[in-house]
């Protein structure tokens, strides 16, 4: 069974989520009284089934609440419900292709320079002595990621704003004190947008400031959709960039396809580990009826290392062009960031390959909790392969894009 309130801060998750993988498909919620789903197949379907959809139903915790605590819950539920990934129907309609119209070409050709200069400039501020990969390469990066969007002078308050909301979606539990802090940010992330109106610092906030007067939409979604990407963009990339530095080595990056071996990154990531989803109505799922408004629990980790599509699940390997992890989800939510952050990854990838280093991490601390993958500190050093010992040499790896490449003539 999952311990999904378990204390993961000095464990890896990732051999207990390999378990549930391969273990029993389902598991109860007694909290939220719903179900866990593990399978990559049920988690595929059940995000692409028109059975389901994403706005919270009723939560039955809250009825264990003072009034006070219920009422500040409602209002940060409420704000969520503005947000693009909790809505449904006709609202994430507009609001989704309003978003896609505003990521459309975000990774520009200085948004990949802008990437490279940052990975090449930590890697080599960094050199020898032990550092925090947390700190000296994956922060720069991933705020790098938000700029590409909000411009720099943003990013940094924008991040530092968006904290708390992340911390309060990171629990499973209903915690007062995150409650009260994320909707003090969310003040202040209303308060950063309705400044920024006057001159915006890039078409990605000026197309977000324009839905603030926009009588389809206003100021709650416009700060919503602001808060939602930043959210989305920092903490995801972060922690992705995070396990470049723990789990990739030098065998990997000399033989391995970089963009394959990105995608084994985010695989092996999956920073936001569930995907909450409602029943619309009664529906079977395995051997759980459930009723309208019961709550699925996808787990996207276990499906990211279930046997049955990923043999060997926990390896980093080359899986082929048509592999495909539920990183960043399926179905009408789709991330519409990926683009963003694979381009990120890949430049750190990149980046190290240039350099001929990859990081030995030596000490690695996660915040604790399951539902998504924070670290708290990525202690260690970058080390140089060891000189090949004499002997025949190995034939030099070929990419597999060049292998599967058609014979001309
Ligand atoms: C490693 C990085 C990222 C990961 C793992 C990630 C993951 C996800 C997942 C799993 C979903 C779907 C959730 C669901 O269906 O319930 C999603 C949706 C979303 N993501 Fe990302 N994301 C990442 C980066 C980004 C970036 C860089 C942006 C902003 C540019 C972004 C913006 C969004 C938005 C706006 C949605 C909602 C889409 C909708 O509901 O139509 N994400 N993301």
């Amino acid at each position: 069974m999952l311990d999904v309130f378990g204390d993961f801060s000095q464990d890896d998750p990732a051999a207990a989520l390999a378990e549930a993988a391969a273990g029993c498909p389902y598991q109860a919620a007694a909290e939220n009284g719903g179900i866990y789903a593990f399978r990559a197949d049920d988690v595929r379907h059940i995000m692409s089934s028109p059975q389901f959809w994403s706005q919270r139903s009723t939560d039955r915790r809250l009825a264990h609440l003072p009034d006070a605590d219920r009422e500040r819950r409602a209002r940060l539920k409420a704000f969520f419900a503005h947000w693009p990934v909790f809505s449904d129907s006709d609202y994430h309609k507009r609001i989704r292709l309003v978003t896609l119209r505003l990521l459309r070409g975000i990774v520009t050709p200085q948004v990949r320079t802008s990437y490279a200069r940052v990975a090449d400039e930590r890697l080599a501020a960094v050199g020898g002595a032990p550092f925090d990969w947390l700190t000296e390469v994956a922060r720069p990066l991933a705020r790098e990621v938000v700029a590409a969007m909000t411009g720099q002078a943003g990013a940094t308050p924008l991040i530092e704003l968006s904290r708390a909301v992340m911390d309060e979606l990171a629990t499973a539990r209903l915690d007062m004190e995150r409650i009260e802090q994320a909707l003090a940010s969310v003040e202040g992330l209303r308060d950063w947008l309705d400044a920024a109106r006057t001159a915006p610092p890039t078409p990605f906030v000026a197309g977000i400031a324009r839905l603030w007067d926009d009588p389809d939409f206003g100021p709650e979604t416009a700060t919503a959709l602001l808060t939602q990407v930043v959210t989305g963009a920092h903490d995801p990339t972060l922690a992705a960039l995070c396990v470049v530095g723990e789990r990739v080595t030098h065998d990997q990056l000399d033989h391995l396809f970089l963009p394959r071996l990105r995608e084994e990154v985010f695989r092996l990531a999956t920073p936001f580990r569930f995907a909450s989803r409602y029943a619309r109505e009664p529906v079977t799922v395995g051997p759980y009826e459930l009723a309208a408004g019961d709550r699925v629990n996808l787990c996207l980790a276990t499906a990211n290392l279930d046997p049955e599509h990923h043999r060997d699940p926990l390896r980093v390997q080359d899986r082929g062009a048509a592999a495909r992890s539920l990183t960043f989800g399926a179905g009408d939510h789709y991330c519409p960031g990926a683009p963003l952050a694979r381009s990120a990854v890949e430049a750190l990838l990149e980046a190290l390959k240039r350099a001929g280093v990859a990081f030995r991490a030596e000490h690695v601390e996660r915040e604790p909790e399951l539902p998504t993958l924070r670290y708290r500190t990525l202690h260690g050093r970058l080390v140089r392969p060891a000189p090949a010992a004499p002997g025949p040499q190995p034939a030099p790896a070929t990419c597999p894009a060049q292998r599967s490449r058609p014979h001309r003539g």
